[in-house]
């Protein structure tokens, strides 16, 4: 059970960096340009922002408010709140997806790690290397794969505040940085304002379209780190005196902002490499997405830019590589937590036990990468994903009692029995939230 001597965040600056750290990843920096340009533009980021804010702003609430309670992981947090044996079964689902998410996520982050390296064998004048590691053959993706997962065990092994926050506090303002300066450059690029034509110009056509709305519900809980456990964990880690509402709200704003101005980066860096000759569409017209995308499209203008394509191939993989460790902290953390609250093995041992199960779960992926890599890719996120986020505000509007979870955030903020959040709170985890989720479930599978 829950060890006496848990570990804290030592600020709510710490914990809101890592707790940005777990948001802002691979799905905003990439996944949310490449979902907006294959859902009608400007119409997809509106459903997501409206999604973001009616739905996953509430579940983390939900999420960081259970954690900080029970001061417990998944499982056994849902079953101190009344959650019994069902909720014992869903706790698990949720640590056994983020595992699989941990899994897949650390393949492609491999990916990151090996393009921000290349241009660094290029400087050294080791081309042979430098080719072999951006090469994308099972060994390479396999060795990468290792690197990126020792770097997360490391952390994480470190501890909460002295691993997780540590380094979510450098890497962070970092990565915020690095982000806003490629951003800036991005944009002086020749082409790129017709990139950021397309990425505003809604096709309101396609609002109501099922794709649309399975992709942003999707999209929202992925990119919110949602149902999975790492947000309740990094709640419980927070300190009774914090500011829940406020650190939830500057979390979500971190995400969706990250994620908005990603479109202004990927899709006119897009259209800039089509203006030097680079092929941005796929044989059906549509623009060119997933690993293609970042492996190929974006490496291909950063040849074509000459010597300071370089730099700027560093500076672009570096940000990917830490937005991606950042978040794979959290969701090792979610495991790890329920390991070390539930046994006597001390951290250390625990994350380099559980790191290891994930990552020979990785390399299984990386040896069947035709047919296993889309397959845990749609398991997890627009199935498993969604339904424990149904399941989550569920146990928040109808099984916990109400007053529990008001009370907790009560704690840091004595004054919340007068905002508003206060009082529409418990109405969107128990009619507006399970609704909104019900139907774009239910669509999802065609009903
Ligand atoms: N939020 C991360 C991203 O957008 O890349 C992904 C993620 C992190 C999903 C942590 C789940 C999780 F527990």
């Amino acid at each position: 059970m829950a060890s006496s001597s848990r570990d804290e965040f030592s600020s709510s600056f710490g914990f809101v960096m890592a707790a940005a750290g777990s948001a802002v990843g691979l799905g905003n920096i990439w996944g949310f340009p490449t979902q907006t340009a294959e859902n009608g533009g400007a119409a997809f980021v509106l459903v997501y922002i409206l999604l973001a804010f009616l739905v996953g702003y509430p579940v983390l609430m939900a999420e960081f408010t259970i954690g900080r309670h029970t001061r417990m992981a998944p499982p056994d947090a849902y079953k101190k709140l009344g959650g019994g044996q069902s909720y014992f079964i869903i706790g698990l689902l949720g640590l056994v997806t983020v595992g699989i998410i941990l899994s897949f996520y650390s393949i492609i982050a491999g990916g990151m790690v090996a393009y921000f390296v290349e241009p660094i064998g290029r400087i050294l004048g080791l081309d042979g290397v430098a080719d072999w590691v951006v090469s994308q053959n099972t060994t390479s993706n396999f060795v990468f794969m290792t690197i990126f997962f020792l770097f997360t065990l490391l952390i994480v092994s470190g501890g909460v505040s002295k691993g997780i926050e540590k380094w979510s506090k450098r890497f962070m303002p970092l990565l915020f940085m690095l982000f806003i300066v490629l951003v800036v450059y991005v944009l002086t690029l020749d082409g790129a304002m017709e990139g950021a034509r397309v990425y505003l110009l809604p096709d309101f056509d396609k609002v109501f379209d099922p794709q649309l709305l399975t992709s942003a519900m999707g999209q929202a809980f992925f990119s919110l780190s949602l149902g999975v456990g790492g947000m309740l964990v990094y709640g419980s880690y927070t300190s009774d005196k914090a500011n829940l509402t406020r650190l939830g709200w500057l979390v979500t704003l971190c995400d969706i902002g990250v994620a908005i101005i990603a479109g202004f980066l990927i899709i006119p860096a897009m259209y800039a490499a089509s203006s030097l000759g680079t092929e941005i569409f796929d044989a059906n017209g549509a623009l060119i997405s997933g690993p293609n995308l970042i492996f190929q499209v974006l490496p291909s203008l950063f040849d074509s830019m000459g010597p300071i394509g370089v730099f700027v191939a560093f500076v672009f993989f570096l940000l990917m590589s830490i937005a991606a460790l950042t978040s794979s902290m959290s969701m090792l953390e979610a495991v790890v937590a329920y390991v070390v609250d539930r046994t006597q093995v001390p951290r250390k041992r625990a994350t380099w036990y559980t790191g290891g199960v994930f990552w020979v779960i990785a390399v299984v992926i990386v040896f069947n990468y035709e047919a296993l890599f889309g397959l845990v890719v749609t398991a997890a996120t627009e199935y498993a994903q969604p339904f424990l986020g149904l399941a989550i505000v569920v146990f928040a509007g109808w099984i916990i009692r109400k007053n529990v979870l008001l009370n907790e955030l009560k704690k840091g903020q004595p004054e919340i029995e007068k905002t508003f959040f206060y009082k529409i709170w418990p109405i969107f985890l128990k009619v507006v939230c399970p609704i909104l989720i019900l139907l774009v479930f239910l669509q999802t599978f065609n009903f």
